[in-house]
């Protein structure tokens, strides 16, 4: 499969989950998103640029906090586009746009523009997260700050999350974790963050992670009988009845250096 066809397989996911991820993950997503956003301390002028904004949550914490700024989305899906569209016409607000596209790879109009820069749980997705990260830093002006929040690879020891994780048997090479250090150069933080998450039984997170989540891109690629059996499999190992658990995702907090000139003016 080539790059373009693994992307368009992703969009695909993400345009089928597009409804029912705005109303089953984000209310659940929702402290992750005001995490990121909270984080944003002061920034020099300039837009704010949001990767993978999905349904774009994270749009009205903005909102609220740059009121006269430009904000900008971008995703790859149509679906989930269409979605943020719709969220930013209900603000109301003029200097939004939802752009759809690839964000591992920023347009270069966006290149030390932006004041910053936030992604919520789109990072580990990407087929090249340091590429992207770099790409992300480069849209940063001297001073801007980068917000993002990703599952790590692992992300719970007990939980829905961690069940599938052992069914399936494979997330991915994760080793870019790792390596994310030398590019990022200096952090300001770099944390797991933990909230509880509740859904009403193992069928309904199933369920829901299946055609609403994330889940739908591995529907996509291992087919109908692959997921009814994972189904089978993951109700016969979950508790019965309400099930609450603590996801950790890991939040990184990156300020791009000053300038020397403008980190030490002169002073006569
Ligand atoms: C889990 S959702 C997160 C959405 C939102 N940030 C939130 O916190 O609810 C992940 C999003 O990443 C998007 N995505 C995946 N790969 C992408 C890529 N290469 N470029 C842009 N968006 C991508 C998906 O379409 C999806 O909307």
């Amino acid at each position: 499969m080539t790059d373009d066809e693994r992307l368009a397989r992703v969009a695909r996911g993400w345009d089928e989950a597009a409804d029912g991820y705005e109303e089953y993950f984000v209310p659940r997503f929702a402290p992750w998103v005001k995490a990121a956003v909270d984080a944003i301390g002061d920034v020099p002028e300039g837009p704010v640029l949001v990767p993978c904004c999905g349904t774009f949550p994270e749009l009205d914490l903005l909102a609220e906090r740059f009121p006269d700024r430009a904000i900008a989305g971008i995703d790859l899906s149509a679906g989930m586009v269409r979605r943020a569209r719709e969220r930013a016409a209900r603000l109301n607000l003029p200097g939004v746009e939802v752009v759809q596209g690839d964000a591992s790879t920023l347009d270069p109009r966006w290149s030390e523009s932006c004041a910053a820069v936030v992604s919520v749980f789109g990072l580990q997705q990407l087929p090249d997260p340091e590429t992207a990260v770099r790409s992300w830093l480069d849209a940063l002006r001297p001073g801007g700050q980068l917000c993002v929040v990703f599952w790590p690879e692992t992300t719970e020891e007990a939980g829905p999350f961690a069940l599938v994780a052992s069914l399936v048997g494979e997330r991915g090479d994760f080793s870019w974790e790792d390596r994310l250090a030398a590019v990022l150069g200096e952090v300001e933080r770099d944390e797991l963050v933990s909230y509880p998450m509740t859904h009403e039984g193992g069928a309904s997170y199933f369920d829901a992670a299946n055609h609403s989540g994330s889940m739908r891109a591995l529907a996509l690629a291992r087919g109908d009988d692959f997921i009814a059996r994972l189904r089978q499999q993951f109700l016969a190992q979950a508790p019965a009845g309400e099930w609450t658990h603590h996801p950790r995702a890991r939040l990184i907090v990156v300020r791009k250096p000053l300038s020397r000139a403008e980190a030490a003016p002169p002073t006569s």
